[in-house]
């Protein structure tokens, strides 16, 4: 599977930074000492925790070597892990097990989220932010061109690929492990330089399980292609050449 693309990634920063500023900006603790970032890309949802809580032993941990190398060469002094989510076996408690923009791509939350909880330490707590885009129409186009007869069965497990429930699924999974809860939907109103900026904030994310999945770059181009017309339709081009493009994200605090 290709690696992701950090330069792609940060294209959009400001817009993919302030949803993990919006959850720190909601935790309720006071001196968090060990805090772990889970999935934390190229380290910038972990420097706004260092941000917070300077005084805190922050790590951060993340699949990709690329977006790993980027935030080891930002910050060299700080604790990196390579690893995947599913296999990580914490050492000991931690005060805060954060996670922005990363838990979507991993399966099975009704053992994942009562898993993260069991690892926070009495009085800390599990943050997440995670895309809640099924409905929109960027989301459609993906699916809708996927579905075309040409590569519809080579594409079935990418329309199969997010794993973000009902914000009730959380609700009912995490309340009675979990000392106080604070669930939360934001609608971002994003604006952007008109449908091809839409897809490149999709190439770097939600576009990456149908591109992958193809078998060469002339079809990846074509799959493209066919996503920007329908996102030509979705979300016009105004007359200062920008568009509105809504992201809709879940927010959820659990404490123990
Ligand atoms: C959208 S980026 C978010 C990065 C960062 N948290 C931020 O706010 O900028 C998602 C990150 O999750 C990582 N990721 C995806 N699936 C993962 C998994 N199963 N285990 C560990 N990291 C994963 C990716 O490598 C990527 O760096």
């Amino acid at each position: 599977m290709p690696d992701w693309n950090p330069q792609l990634y940060l294209k959009f920063s400001d817009q993919r930074g302030r949803p993990a500023a919006d959850l720190i900006a909601q935790l309720q603790l006071e001196n968090p000492q060990r805090i772990i970032d889970l999935g934390c890309g190229t380290g910038t949802s972990t420097e706004r925790l260092q941000q917070r809580w300077p005084d805190a032993q922050i790590s951060g941990l993340d699949s990709s070597p690329a977006m790993l190398r980027q935030a080891q060469d930002s910050h060299p002094e700080w604790h990196w892990i390579e690893s995947r989510i599913e296999d990580w076996q914490p050492a000991g408690a931690y005060n805060l097990i954060f996670s922005n923009a990363a838990l979507h791509w991993v399966a099975d939350h009704g053992s994942l989220f009562p898993r993260l909880l069991g690892s926070v330490a009495p009085g800390g707590a599990l943050a997440v932010q995670m895309p809640h885009n099924l409905s929109s129409p960027a989301t459609r186009a993906m699916k809708k061109v996927s579905e075309d007869a040409h590569w519809s069965s080579a594409l079935e497990g990418a329309r199969a690929s997010t794993f973000v429930q009902p914000a009730g699924f959380y609700y009912q999974e995490l309340r009675k492990l979990a000392a106080r809860l604070n669930i939360w939907e934001t609608e971002y109103l994003q604006i952007v330089d008109g449908p091809l900026a839409v897809l490149e904030w999709l190439r770097s994310t939600a576009l990456r399980p149908y591109l992958e999945r193809l078998p060469d770059d002339a079809q990846r181009q074509q799959f493209e292609e066919m996503c920007l017309a329908e996102l030509e339709q979705a979300y016009p081009l105004d007359d200062q050449g920008r568009t509105l493009f809504p992201y809709r994200r879940m927010f959820i605090i659990a404490y123990r």
